[in-house]
């Protein structure tokens, strides 16, 4: 069976998505849920890993027993996950992090006012200027030749796997980012199907493995799929 497979593991999910504030009141988002990164976190507490859930803004409650940290924002979301990673065996960025971020978010809330007054044209364009935001992922991404000090403590290996939500070429693009940020796995969801991929309660995903295998799963209930990737997960923690 798989319970307790996960016994004396500690675990970290990113789920949802970022917010990126353009003034007080004002954000750039995406249409995450959470439900795919949540569960994930409640079949791993299932399994009896030790469970920290990192969540960008959404409407699902805590669930019981797991630690849930709260952040808005990709940057946040990057010192969470970077400041509880050092004990850590999996780390899984379910979370749809934004990209670009307004590089400089206004003080107090925009006016709207005529294209004219604003000194631009008469047809009420506004633009924003936007930075791009840190890849938690792949910043994580081990050196290829790591140059070994004999008194430092080897590391121990985090298990990283990846999610890709992609409109276009899927797998082409998710072997390219399985290997971009040097992931163990990458799951790609079918984000083209009304039953899959943001705010469904069901998904179909193809999981990818670094040795190129890849898997076709058919639409299950996300519940179903988190445990699926699990199974995929726990054989990597056997040879640790
Ligand atoms: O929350 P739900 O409504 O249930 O929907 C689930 C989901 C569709 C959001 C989820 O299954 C999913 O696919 N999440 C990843 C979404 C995505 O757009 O990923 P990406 O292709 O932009 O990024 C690839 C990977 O790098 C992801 O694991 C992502 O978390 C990570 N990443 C991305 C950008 C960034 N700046 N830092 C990152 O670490």
């Amino acid at each position: 069976g798989r319970s307790g497979d996960l016994a004396g593991r500690r675990v970290i999910i990113t789920a949802g998505g970022t917010h990126e504030p353009i003034d007080p009141v004002r954000y750039i988002g995406n249409r995450s849920s959470g439900k795919m990164g949540y569960s994930l976190a409640i079949e791993a507490r299932d399994r009896g890993a030790h469970v920290l859930l990192i969540s960008g803004p959404v409407a699902l409650p805590a669930p019981y027993g797991i630690e849930v940290q709260r952040v808005e924002t990709a940057v946040q979301m990057r010192d969470a996950v970077y400041s509880s990673i050092t004990d850590a065996d999996v780390l899984i960025m379910s979370a749809a992090v934004a990209d670009f971020r307004p590089a400089e978010p206004a003080a107090q809330k925009i006016k709207k006012v005529s294209g004219q007054a604003r000194g631009q044209s008469e047809t009420d364009a506004f633009s924003l200027h936007l930075v791009q935001n840190p890849d938690i992922l792949k910043d994580l991404a081990e050196p290829l030749q790591e140059s070994h000090n004999r008194n430092e403590q080897p590391r121990r290996r985090l298990i990283r796997v990846g999610f890709a939500a992609e409109t276009e070429d899927i797998i082409a693009n998710a072997r390219h980012k399985l290997a971009a940020k040097q992931l163990d796995l990458l799951v790609a969801n079918d984000v083209t199907r009304s039953d899959s991929g943001f705010a469904t309660d069901t998904n179909k995903v193809l999981i990818f493995h670094a040795d190129g295998a890849v898997e076709d799963l058919p639409v299950m209930a996300k519940s179903d799929v988190a445990a699926a990737i699990w199974d995929r997960v726990v054989p990597f923690l056997g040879t640790m």
